[in-house]
């Protein structure tokens, strides 16, 4: 019996030393310390020991459990502390190497002038109002007192939808002038910044898609000296204080009097370059009193209430604020040219 246990304990040192997992070590727990484990099957023959025998074999018993406990706690810690070793490595995080930076775009040099002027008319008690850019023929001209036959609709002839020439892409952002007052009342002050199309061919500065934004204020007494006022402003706060603008008489046929207005050339100051070709000013938008038959038009009593409407080049102004002589930079979306903005 002796030679039993201690053949046990020979065997269990080896076999627990070869366990390779927690799983395999709790079977060999099992086999030779569990209730039908083997030391247990050479305990249960101790009765038939002599009684000199029996407390030799039972304590020589007692002793072989006890160090294959130990051996078992031994291995088991071992075997965890080998784990965890595994998953630090396997897991290892190195928070030195540098992050991956995002590639930040840059705003197109239109939407910042767009911007720009937003936050410059907001600033100044404007609302921003949107319009469709598939539009009534009705609205982009007739209303407008722009009616048929009229020679301002040769100039800007567009594309149009169907074959009664109904329905168009809006050439201009006036009509939206005629949606406000058609649903709001005076005092109104809006602006309304979006595309617009016309049949021109692509130049320096054309393009058969380009934007504008309109201005609208209607209001009692509203006179020349407020248009002039709040466009004076408009460019000083784009171009510096010491921007110079100036104010021609021209023709629309949807204001009376009606002006153009022009801001000193940015490349020559004045002298005429190829930039203003040889002008010396820029147009950069038209303007006028609004007129009281398209006042009236929308149910705004003329007699009561005046106001004034202009209708800026986003494209000429972007041109002007970051000096690109050439409209085309704007649409061709080359990567050198739009990074410069960020
Ligand atoms: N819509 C005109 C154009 O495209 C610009 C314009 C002129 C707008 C006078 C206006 C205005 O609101 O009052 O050339």
């Amino acid at each position: 019996m002796k030679n039993k246990l201690e053949e046990i304990a020979r065997q269990s040192k080896e076999a627990i030393a070869a366990a390779a997992n927690p799983e395999a070590l709790e079977g060999l727990r099992v086999k030779y310390l569990g209730k039908k484990g083997e030391l247990s099957a050479v305990l249960k023959q101790l009765g038939s020991l002599s009684s000199e025998e029996r407390p030799v074999i039972g304590q020589l018993a007692n002793e072989i459990r006890a160090g294959i406990e130990k051996t078992l706690a031994e291995k088991n810690a071992a075997l965890h502390s080998a784990l965890l070793e595994r998953r630090l490595r396997d897991e290892a995080l190195d928070v030195t190497i540098p992050g991956r930076a995002f590639a930040v775009g840059a705003r197109h040099p239109l939407r910042i002038v767009w911007d720009e002027c937003v936050d410059i008319f907001t600033g100044m008690g404007f609302s921003v109002a949107e319009g469709p850019e598939i539009e009534l023929a009705e609205y982009n001209f007739t209303r407008l007192n722009t009616g048929e036959g009229h020679p301002a609709r040769d100039r800007q002839d567009t594309f149009y939808f169907t074959d009664d020439d109904r329905v168009l892409l809006r050439t201009q952002t006036s009509p939206v002038q005629l949606h406000v007052m058609e649903s709001t009342r005076p005092p109104i002050r809006i602006i309304s910044p979006g595309r617009v199309y016309r049949k021109d061919e692509v130049d320096a500065t054309h393009s058969p898609m380009f934007h504008q934004m309109e201005g609208l204020v209607v209001d009692k007494g509203i006179t020349m000296g407020d248009l002039k006022g709040t466009l004076n402003t408009l460019v000083r706060r784009l171009y510096g204080d010491d921007a110079k603008t100036r104010f021609r008489p021209h023709h629309f046929p949807f204001t009376e009097p009606s002006c153009e207005v022009d801001v000193q050339c940015f490349e020559c100051h004045g002298e005429g370059c190829r930039v203003c070709k040889g002008e010396g000013w820029i147009e950069v938008l038209g303007a006028g009193m609004v007129h009281p038959r398209v006042l009236s038009g929308c149910g705004i009593d003329p007699d009561e209430y005046s106001g004034f409407a202009f209708g800026v080049g986003l494209e000429r102004l972007a041109m002007r604020r970051f000096n690109i002589s050439d409209l085309r930079l704007l649409f061709e979306n080359d990567i050198r040219f739009l990074s410069q903005f960020n």
